[in-house]
């Protein structure tokens, strides 16, 4: 199976020097990544910028911010038998992305954000794609309920989701704790290693991938 695998946090300039960001470090997308590539499948791994080591074996393409993993994305998917969506991508960008470092005149800056696209929710209805299709879902409340909502949304065979307001699981943590939401059923995969929670997905997404006939 051909698999591409989105990792990592995006950034979005606001001038030369400062961007937006968030906490994701990276680790549960190239665990994903490693763990596909050990049960001897095909991985392209599209990653924003994360202190970690390539998986061995994996092709890979780092991007900078939302827009550049859109483009890379759209470039890759076609080719692809499934598309793990796990990377924290920015909703806003900055509107303007200034050319010069912006002074610190005044007491207060204002910035203007516009929304980015939304990578995942465009792999079905833009991009065409047919295979199977995995979101995360980086929840704070009701877990189960905004995951689903996710899923019909995005079109996706399964929703991910884990609760990004723990500090033990979720963001920059070795470990995770997740709902594994799919149409018509819940699966709850407790607390284990970011590694484990891997090996689940790439499990799940076989057995997806072999009913659909390929
Ligand atoms: O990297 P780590 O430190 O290991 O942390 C792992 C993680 C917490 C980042 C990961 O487990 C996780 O939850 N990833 C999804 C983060 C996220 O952006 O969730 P969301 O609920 O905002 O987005 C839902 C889905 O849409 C995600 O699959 C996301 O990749 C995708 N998305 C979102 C916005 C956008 N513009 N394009 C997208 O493709």
């Amino acid at each position: 199976m051909k698999v591409l695998i989105t990792a990592g946090p995006t950034r979005e300039a606001i001038d030369p020097v400062r961007f937006l960001s968030n906490r994701s470090s990276g680790k549960m997308g190239y665990a994903l990544a490693g763990a596909f590539v050990h049960e001897g499948h095909h991985v392209m791994l599209i990653s924003g910028p994360t202190r970690l080591d390539v998986p061995h074996g994996v092709d890979f393409l780092a991007v900078d911010s939302a827009c550049e993993m859109y483009e890379a994305v759209a470039s890759y998917l076609s080719q692809m038998d499934a598309g793990v969506f796990c990377a924290a991508v920015a909703d806003y960008r900055p509107k303007e992305v200034s050319a010069e470092k912006i002074k610190k005149d005044g007491a207060v800056l204002t910035l203007e954000l516009v929304k980015t696209d939304d990578i995942l929710g465009s792999a079905r209805e833009v991009f065409g794609f047919d295979g199977v299709l995995v979101g995360f879902a980086a929840e704070t409340e009701k877990l189960e309920e905004h995951a689903r909502r996710k899923l019909i949304s995005k079109q996706c065979d399964l929703i991910v989701a884990n609760d990004v307001s723990r500090t033990d699981i979720g963001f920059d943590s070795a470990e995770n704790e997740a709902v594994l939401v799919f149409p018509g059923a819940t699966e709850w995969f407790p607390k284990a290693s970011k590694v484990e929670l891997a090996m689940r997905v790439v499990e799940v997404v076989d057995g997806l991938h072999g009913r659909r006939g390929h």
